[in-house]
């Protein structure tokens, strides 16, 4: 795939963060995006990096209105050393993809769709930034840009990349969130689309999390949408219980996104002999290890936070502390080693960190 470069002008350049500043997330993009386009019995055509620009769309455009869109996050690295790395990169794409046969969307080519994301981190070195924690966030996206309302799949696409440097996430140090327990909202249910990476589920959490947020909690926990029984996920994050000798995850049922961190915490966690059991998990068994004491910790896994502990629970008005609202030993270790791996402080032992410039 060769893929056309149009340079910004000086003028197109956009202000650089002045160094110190807090970056904070999602707020700050880079010089250059990619784009692609698709249109049906054509495939996808004309990749290319462009100044960064806003986009002119019809008013009809199905995204729009009935949400046919797929999205991914990753990061880029800045090592010690001035090199830039990505972590486990072919494991988002491939995500896109799953995510986009549920929308109707058609898959980009993996190996393509990473050479366009290297070439631009290449393209936008600069904007790595180097500070601790900080990194260059990705968001590949792919949107419905056909224009008629009504309800039906989308004939053409544009599937863009843009990039921008993101804050440590935890400036303050590694701390432990409380978290509400919601059975009044769902995020997902079997057969809709959970395990797809696309608005709806989000905005299908907004409400929930801003309630929780008025009562002075930082997430929502979630249930299943049948029962309201089993836990799926916390926040826009998987999450990990260890009770006695065995670290917990719930399955992927279909409603849970699968997470590139999920999956890099069961392999570390088991390469280091723990127990690890990817199975359906109830309030109730977690409200009873409470109880018992056997409950250790509980963490989420996520590309933002990396690892982030919970310190308590509230469900149906009473509070649970768990490791006395304290980081837990596991979380901090895997979260050290994860980080380690990602900025090059620990040598990778699986290959999944992959040198871009
Ligand atoms: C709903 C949801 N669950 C879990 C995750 C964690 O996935 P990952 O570890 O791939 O970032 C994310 C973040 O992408 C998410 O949005």
């Amino acid at each position: 795939m060769r893929i056309a470069l149009t340079k910004a002008s000086p003028a197109e350049l956009r202000t650089r963060p002045a160094s110190g500043t807090p970056l904070g997330f999602g707020k700050i993009f880079s010089d250059h995006m990619f784009l692609m386009d698709y249109e049906e019995g054509k495939g996808w055509y004309h990749p290319r990096i462009e100044p960064y620009h806003p986009f002119s769309l019809d008013p009809a455009t199905l995204v729009l209105h009935y949400g046919q869109e797929v999205f991914e996050g990753l990061k880029a690295y800045h090592w010690q050393n001035g090199e830039v790395y990505l972590f486990r990169p072919r494991m988002n794409y491939e995500r896109l993809n799953r995510s986009a046969r549920r929308l109707c969307i058609p898959e980009v080519n993996v190996d393509e769709a990473l050479e366009a994301t290297r070439q631009l981190v290449r393209l936008e070195r600069d904007w790595v930034p180097s500070e601790p924690g900080t990194s260059l966030y990705i968001r590949p996206n792919v949107i419905a840009t056909e224009a008629a309302v009504g309800v039906h799949v989308s004939g053409k696409y544009l599937f863009y990349i843009i990039v921008g440097p993101v804050g440590a996430y935890y400036p303050q140090g590694f701390n432990p969130v409380d978290i509400f327990i919601t059975e009044k909202y769902t995020r997902a249910a079997v057969g809709g689309l959970g395990e797809a990476k696309t608005l709806a589920n989000y905005a299908a959490s907004l409400l929930a999390q801003r309630e929780a947020q008025q009562l002075g909690y930082t997430q929502v926990l979630w249930l299943d949408a049948v029962e309201r029984k089993y836990v799926e996920e916390v926040g826009t994050s998987n999450i990990f219980f260890y009770i006695g000798d065995e670290l917990v995850t719930p399955s992927l049922t279909g409603t849970i996104l699968p997470g590139i961190t999920r999956d890099s915490v069961i392999h570390v966690a088991r390469d280091w002999g723990l127990k690890v059991s990817e199975r359906r998990i109830s309030l109730e068994e977690v409200i009873a290890a409470i109880k018992h004491g056997t409950l250790k910790e509980v963490f989420g896994s996520g590309t933002a936070a990396v690892i982030s502990p919970v310190g308590k629970l509230a469900y149906r008005g009473e509070t649970y502390l768990v490791n006395n609202g304290k980081v837990g030993p596991l979380a901090k270790k895997l979260y050290d080693y994860l980080i380690g791996i990602q900025y090059g402080g620990v040598k990778d032992p699986y290959g999944w960190v992959e040198r871009v410039c």
